[in-house]
């Protein structure tokens, strides 16, 4: 496939950072432009005519998310940056703040002004350290240079940006979780409805969007909705309720694969060309045995299983917003590839990810915090070669019963411990049993861990 990159095309250059090289570029003429010849709301109906999908992992339709905002509220209307990105091997974000933070600050200033916010909140994760600096360093001559602040190119809009650090916890990502701890409080995700559109931070209609959807809207408003649907995935004509996955998609590649990187390409991508072609293939010669498609939370592509309808098998599913659905995933998540060779553990794995999920359950819902707690402990117990017959089996009861969809928590966390469970014990299933019946031991445990 050819194809130039757009938003990763100023990464490589030298200070791609500085506002003086971004505007050499062309940088914030679409925003002047937007803010001389356009009304806000030709803003938003532009965006939903690009079709553009949310890029944080659940692909809502950012436009319509836009007009979910209620008609004639009395203000203010805050827009909230998500840059929590804490999805494990998920780092698409961070390359785009780093590198070309002007792309994503005048997607962040097209956007307030689409929706009329006069704050943009802009939360970014404690780990993220360089990103923070390099971010505070933008802003800072974005207010120099009269492109925020009051009556910003004199055109009557006002806004300004508020640069605010996590402390470090996964749950401050989901949306609600962000919001609650912006507000200074303990990140607890909140009861959906009301969405943070109608009543988010402090109360107020709050748009949040990821970075990444942030830095389509600039692309969007510079080249023209047509460029946009000219790539991707259109709808699929047999599905009415498919919106279709239309544009670029930054992929991270990770886990076991030769050239760990962020690749850029139009959504639709197949698992097997990103792995072989973009990132060199799996490492020291080994077969790809399964592949996380979009981030731990959206389970596993077992690579050798064909696909129903006679296509290949899983690693040639199309990396847009429905492939990774059809071989039984929960989505295309942040488009974060990560590669598991043929000589490692699912058993191994599978207790890596339930430890994090374990870790990171904010408690607040006793299915969540004690179920993944007990699937922790049963996969601990695999691990040190003392599974039970009926434990697989509990394993994916308990995956099956906590999370958002089957309606036993407040937010998605459980869905996302639950799903890899599910799909590596029903993929996997063999080398579970083998495992049990064995009595084998991981590698990776202690001697001492054995007897404990
Ligand atoms: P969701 O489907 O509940 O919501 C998606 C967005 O649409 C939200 O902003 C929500 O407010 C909005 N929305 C949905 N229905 C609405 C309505 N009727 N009215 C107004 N707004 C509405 O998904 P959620 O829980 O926000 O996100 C889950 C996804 O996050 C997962 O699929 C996962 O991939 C991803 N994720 C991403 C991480 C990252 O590091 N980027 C980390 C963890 C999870
Ligand atoms: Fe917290 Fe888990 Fe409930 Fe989400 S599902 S609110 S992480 S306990």
């Amino acid at each position: 496939m050819n194809y130039e990159p757009v938003l990763l095309a100023r990464i490589n250059k030298p200070r791609s950072q500085q506002l003086e090289g971004y505007r050499q570029d062309g940088g914030y003429e679409t925003f002047a432009r937007v803010l001389r010849e356009m009304k806000p709301e030709e803003v938003v109906a532009r965006v939903k005519e690009s079709g553009l999908r949310g890029r944080g992992g659940a692909g809502f339709p950012t436009g319509i998310k836009w007009a979910f905002l209620p008609k004639n509220h009395p203000g203010p209307v805050y827009l909230a940056v998500n840059a929590d990105e804490s999805e494990p091997c998920t780092y698409n974000n961070r390359i785009l703040m780093e590198k070309d933070p002007h792309q994503v600050l005048e997607g962040v200033l097209i956007s307030s002004y689409a929706i009329q916010a006069r704050v943009a909140f802009f939360y970014i994760r404690y780990e993220y350290g360089d990103a923070y600096r390099i971010l505070h360093e933008s802003i800072d001559e974005l207010y120099q240079s009269g492109l925020l602040g009051q009556n910003i190119l004199n055109s009557g809009y006002s806004l300004d940006i508020v640069l605010h650090r996590g402390a470090g916890a996964y749950i401050c990502g989901e949306e609600t979780g962000l919001i609650e701890s912006l507000e200074g409080k303990r990140a607890w995700p909140r009861i959906k409805p009301p969405f943070p559109a109608v009543e988010g931070a402090f109360r107020k209609p709050t748009i949040v969007n990821n970075v990444e959807t942030l830095a389509c809207v600039t692309q969007i408003m510079r080249r023209g909705v047509e460029w946009f649907r000219s790539l991707g995935v259109p709808p699929d004509p047999k599905n009415p309720r498919d919106l279709g996955s239309y544009g670029p998609k930054l992929y991270t590649l990770a886990g076991h694969v030769n050239e760990p990187k962020c690749v850029e390409l139009p959504m639709g991508v197949t698992v097997r060309e990103l792995v072989e072609r973009y990132g060199g293939g799996v490492w020291k010669g080994r077969k790809a045995k399964a592949v996380n498609p979009g981030g731990i939370s959206m389970g596993f592509l077992r690579c050798d299983l064909p696909l129903k309808n006679g296509e290949g098998t899983e690693y040639d599913i199309p990396l847009d917003f429905n492939g990774p659905g059809r071989a039984g995933c929960l989505g295309l998540g942040t488009g974060a590839v990560t590669v598991i060779d043929d000589q490692t553990s699912m058993i191994d794995v599978v207790h890596n990810v339930c430890q994090f999920f374990s870790h990171e359950s904010c408690g607040q819902c006793t299915p969540c915090r004690e179920g993944t707690g007990w699937m922790l402990k049963i996969m601990e117990r695999l691990r040190r070669g003392r599974g039970r017959r009926e434990d697989l089996d509990i394993l994916l009861d308990v995956a099956e019963r906590i999370g958002i969809i089957p309606g036993t928590t407040i937010c998605g966390l459980a869905d996302g411990a639950g799903w890899p469970v599910k799909t590596a014990i029903r993929k996997f299933r063999d080398e579970f049993e083998a495992a049990i019946r064995e009595g084998k031991v991981s590698r990776y445990v202690r001697p001492l861990e054995v007897v404990a």
